[in-house]
């Protein structure tokens, strides 16, 4: 039975990565950090079938330990301090996790097992401000963020690793992936919990920042088959993953709001609050390098997204609320 070991479990695409390595029969590891109260809500319908580890990508000797306990063949490195405006306010705790944390699993697993195959969740972030559409493999960096500089430098990282010590190591660049499972300050997600709420009479306005920008959004559930493909393949390669479409979030909203048979016009109020120092204004991926060689495409079309986003919210939070009526 193979043996996986997925950093950031907890977050929206270890839990879809953990789900299909089960599909797959695969014994699933995760590493997790300390927190004082739990956050585990999006493992919880699997938790019975994965093995949790304490570690954190801040301390090297943590992960040293959960590869010499684990054994993995794989390693997935999906961890990270991943909100760009976070990266803003704390650039250095960005740079040592997101970035120091790679290397730091690459360096121990070079140490203890170079056989490992390993994933490093790269960014479409890194391309910023970009230099040519649509962006691929080739298209040079330039971040815009301190979360998209700690990002090039995993990404390199991992390159470099791969070329020096030989260590089958993939980066996949990914362009903006979603779900019902998105963190809730991800504009998308801000956006269908903003909607629902304001349908269910528990809000009535909605305060986002910049509606031009412009992001290459696929579904999570598609992206993470992308990510187990890549370490399946007989060399190690870096791939782009993203679905050729842009949309501005202006027309995310729009969408969002129209799925309940609501004007945003009426609810969305813009606030510099939400405006970066640093703006990324237009994404689109180009993932034909996926498509020949790892027989990939994204099944979840835009509209279906937001759609299945928006049901989502509703569904949890009109749940509560009947919920808050029975208890009244
Ligand atoms: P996410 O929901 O924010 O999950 C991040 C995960 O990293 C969480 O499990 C978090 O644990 C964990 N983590 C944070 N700091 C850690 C530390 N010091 N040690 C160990 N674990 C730590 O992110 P996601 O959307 O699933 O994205 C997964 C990865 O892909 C990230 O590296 C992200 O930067 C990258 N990426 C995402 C997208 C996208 O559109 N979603 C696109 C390109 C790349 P807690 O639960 O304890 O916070
Ligand atoms: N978060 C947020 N909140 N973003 C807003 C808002 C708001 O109220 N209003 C407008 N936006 C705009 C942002 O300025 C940005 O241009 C866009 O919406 C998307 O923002 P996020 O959803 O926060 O995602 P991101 O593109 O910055 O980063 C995500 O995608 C990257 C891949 O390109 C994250 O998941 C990163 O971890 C990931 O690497």
């Amino acid at each position: 039975m193979k043996r996986a070991l997925v950093t950031g479990i907890t977050g929206q695409d270890g839990s879809y990565l953990a789900e299909l390595l089960l599909a797959k029969g695969y014994a699933v590891h995760g590493l997790v950090r300390r927190t004082s109260t739990p956050n585990l809500e999006r493992i919880q319908g699997i938790l019975s079938r994965v093995t949790l580890h304490p570690g954190d990508l801040l301390d090297g000797g943590s992960l040293a330990a959960v590869l010499g306990k684990v054994r993995p063949h794989e390693v997935y490195n999906l961890a990270a301090q991943s909100f760009v405006p976070a990266s803003f306010s704390q650039p250095l705790f960005t740079g040592d996790v997101t970035a120091l944390g790679a290397a730091r699993l690459l360096e121990a697993i070079r140490q203890r097992d170079p056989g490992i195959r390993f994933y490093q969740a790269s960014s479409s972030e890194m391309f910023g401000k970009i230099r040519e559409t649509p962006q691929r493999e080739t298209t040079p960096f330039h971040p815009r963020s301190p979360y998209g500089v700690a990002k090039v430098y995993g990404h390199w990282i991992a390159v470099n690793y791969r070329e020096s010590y030989g260590l089958f190591a993939c980066s996949g660049i990914l362009f903006n992936h979603e779900s019902p499972r998105r963190g809730l300050e991800f504009v998308t997600r801000k956006i269908t919990d903003g909607v629902a709420r304001i349908r269910l009479g528990l809000a009535r306005t909605l305060e986002l920042g910049n509606l031009d920008a412009q992001r290459d959004w696929g579904f999570a559930g598609d992206y993470v088959e992308a990510i187990w493909r890549m370490l399946q393949q007989k060399e190690p390669r870096d791939f782009v993953i993203a679905t050729g479409q842009s949309h501005s979030v202006r027309e995310f909203v729009e969408k969002a709001f129209a799925h309940v048979g609501l004007d945003w016009r009426k609810h969305v109020v813009v606030s510099k609050r939400f405006f970066r120092p640093a703006e990324v204004d237009y994404l689109v991926g180009d993932a034909a390098k996926a498509r020949r060689l790892l027989k990939w495409k994204p099944r979840v079309e835009f509209e279906d997204l937001v759609r299945m986003m928006v049901d989502a919210d509703l569904a949890r939070l009109g749940g509560k609320r009947i919920e808050r009526a029975r208890r009244a």
